[in-house]
């Protein structure tokens, strides 16, 4: 039963509408930037000048402490977001990750389209959730691959440059996938799951890998590099790729920055989570923004439940908040939507 499923359920058929390459369009240094960038109804967003307002540290070396687990817990239900610190990710192959992704990005654009989307596929490089003509665009380009499992993954749109591109993130892959099992056994317990069902959803897990690419942009204040929303995996780790920092996460209606830790992953629930804990954990709306004069670069992991299960309460409840669904259904309106804001919980819910 599950094996067909898994067969059945093409994700290639899920394709966004082509539009313009947005760090070629950046290069024509254009004084007036194209209207479909600019983003008017967020001008007036208040952002937080809070200094100390920071997302929590979870240090992973700790976690097999009462403390730190408390930490966790209150992490993902008062934040949804966090840092990760001493995750055990070796510190080189993160720096490759970081420099193969650059180098990518970097290439002349002939090489780059060498991965591009194809019509009819979701992998590749280009853009994701533009469904329609009309639609307001993000400034940013992406490179977006499944990373597990292996057989998922489609080498046609895996960078042949540059040469160490693919065995850094074949490894990558493998690295985050254990961070990914420790947070999530420690999720259960704080939560009251018993974690051999929870595990069972995610040691085969189909994780999807987003290089964000954020060209500097003119207008840098009108117009944004990730429009709100809020993800729908179950977890997310993002490993900040250079100095620049983009990612703001929403806070008693102000957008919060985070300030990256050098060498920390950030970490958020996604809305399958929240979904799972009845509400308990919170999957929070979050933006990036570009910057006047520099690039920026993020690599985010998307951990999601492999195929031919349910979406829905996981906890004992009585009241459930969410409906349930198969897995499949989940992803088929996620991927057929533009990011709006947190869409998938509003029809998820009871
Ligand atoms: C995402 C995302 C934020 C960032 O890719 O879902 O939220 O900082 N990215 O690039
Ligand atoms: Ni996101």
């Amino acid at each position: 039963m599950e094996t067909m499923v898994q067969s059945t359920f093409e994700f290639e058929k899920f394709s966004s509408l082509p539009v313009e390459n947005v760090q070629t369009l950046a290069a024509k240094n254009l004084k007036n930037i194209p209207s479909r960038y600019i983003r008017p109804e967020f001008e007036s967003d208040m952002v937080s000048a809070e200094e100390s307002l920071q997302i929590p540290v979870i240090d992973m070396s700790k976690l097999d402490h009462d403390d730190e687990q408390t930490k966790l817990h209150f992490a993902c239900k008062d934040w949804g977001f966090f840092q990760l610190i001493n995750h055990g990710i070796p510190y080189e192959l993160i720096e490759q990750m970081k420099a193969d992704a650059r180098e990518f990005f970097h290439l002349p654009s002939e090489e780059r389209m060498a991965c591009a989307q194809i019509t009819g596929h979701i992998e590749g490089y280009g853009q994701v959730f533009v469904i329609s003509d009309e639609q307001k665009l993000d400034w940013s380009d992406m490179l977006f691959l499944f990373g597990l499992p292996v057989q998922l993954r489609d080498t046609r749109f895996w960078p042949a440059n540059p040469p160490s591109f693919r065995a850094t993130l074949d490894k990558y892959t493998m690295e985050l996938h254990k961070v990914m099992i420790q947070l999530m056994k420690l999720i259960a317990k704080n939560l009251g799951m018993d974690p051999e069902t929870l595990l069972s959803l995610f040691e085969n897990e189909i994780q999807a890998i987003k290089m964000n690419h954020y060209p500097p942009c003119a207008e840098a204040s009108k117009v944004l590099g990730a429009s709100p929303h809020s993800d729908s995996s179950a977890l997310t780790i993002l490993l900040h790729a250079n100095e620049v920092e983009g990612l703001q996460i929403k806070r008693n209606q102000k957008w919060v920055p985070v300030k990256p830790i050098p060498g920390a992953f950030t970490v958020n629930i996604g809305d399958v989570i929240e979904i799972m804990s009845n509400g308990e954990y919170k999957s929070v709306l979050h933006r990036a923004v570009v910057n006047g004069d520099k690039e920026r670069l993020s690599i985010a992991a998307f951990h999601n439940q492999k195929l031919g299960t349910q979406v829905g309460p996981f906890v004992k409840t009585n009241k459930p908040l969410y409906k349930t669904i198969p897995v499949e259904e989940f992803r088929r309106w996620k991927m057929t939507s533009k990011q709006d804001g947190k869409f998938m919980i509003r029809k998820m819910e009871l």
